[in-house]
């Protein structure tokens, strides 16, 4: 680890403070989630897993390292709509207080379906195999023990069950700067090779599977290198570029 979780996290809630509490994204993909955007979320995401939206009805379902809006919301969103209601689905992240408290977006709401659990995905407050599905989404680079992380999600699964993790790997041409990386990127405290995270989760898990490697610009078109031209950040505009050119996120169904 290159520095503190402790010091990531307090980063990373000025992250998201900025955005939702403060209402100053500087780009498209940095402006609060609306309802539609959530459910937009959530549906890229489970495909990228190989799922539909309608694949969690009646379900259990775990989202560790939520964020502000995770993909229950999305979830939750369309089976209201659509149907397909999983019937329990949790939020963990030790940032919760600060999530609950974004209000005039309200994207994460407690209600008969949906509960938020303050707490780190290194002690999950939820009993041994209660959970049908357990999804990690681009979190397990910032907490601080990743294969506690990853223990946990094995624990909560039930027999059958599985473990969606998504997370940014470091492209292999440019794993030498791998040590280098805390200097321009402080918000994770870990960058993991692809090598080094398939280990761990088969540690824990029967089948893994890697189901896509999505570039970060597939995500945030705004990170090219022309609109370092253009942005009136340019040192930050250049380090989101850089994040597409030397990482990858990886998406990994785990099976138990
Ligand atoms: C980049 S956000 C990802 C949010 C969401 N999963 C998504 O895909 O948009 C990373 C999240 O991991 C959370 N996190 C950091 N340390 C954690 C830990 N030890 N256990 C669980 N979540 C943690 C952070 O608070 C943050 O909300």
């Amino acid at each position: 680890m290159a520095f503190s979780w402790q010091d990531a996290q307090v980063r990373e809630k000025a992250f998201y403070d900025r955005i939702y509490r403060d209402n100053q994204g500087d780009i498209p993909s940095y402006q609060p989630f609306t309802p539609r955007r959530c459910v937009a979320f959530a549906q890229k995401t489970v495909q990228r897993f190989g799922y539909t939206l309608d694949a969690f009805g009646g379900k259990v379902l775990a989202d560790i390292g939520c964020g502000p809006h995770g993909i229950i919301s999305g979830l939750e969103l369309f089976a209201a709509e659509h149907g397909a209601m999983p019937q329990r689905m949790y939020g963990i992240d030790p940032l919760m207080e600060a999530y609950k408290a974004y209000e005039e977006y309200g994207v994460l709401r407690e209600d008969d379906v949906i509960q938020l659990l303050a707490a780190r995905g290194e002690d999950v407050p939820l009993p041994d195999g209660s959970c049908d599905y357990v999804f990690c989404t681009n979190a397990v680079d910032h907490v601080e023990d990743p294969e506690a992380v990853i223990r946990e999600a094995r624990r909560i699964c039930k027999p059958g069950g599985a473990l969606c993790l998504s997370v940014h790997i470091v492209h292999p041409a440019w794993t030498w700067s791998g040590p280098l990386l805390w200097l321009v990127d402080r918000n994770h405290p870990h960058h993991f090779r692809a090598g080094t995270v398939l280990r761990l989760l088969r540690r824990y898990f029967e089948r893994v599977t890697v189901c896509r490697s999505v570039r970060v610009v597939e995500d945030h078109p705004e990170f090219t290198f022309a609109s370092i031209l253009t942005a009136p950040h340019r040192f930050r505009a250049a380090k989101r570029w850089l994040s597409d050119v030397v990482l990858r996120s990886l998406y990994v169904r785990c099976e138990t």
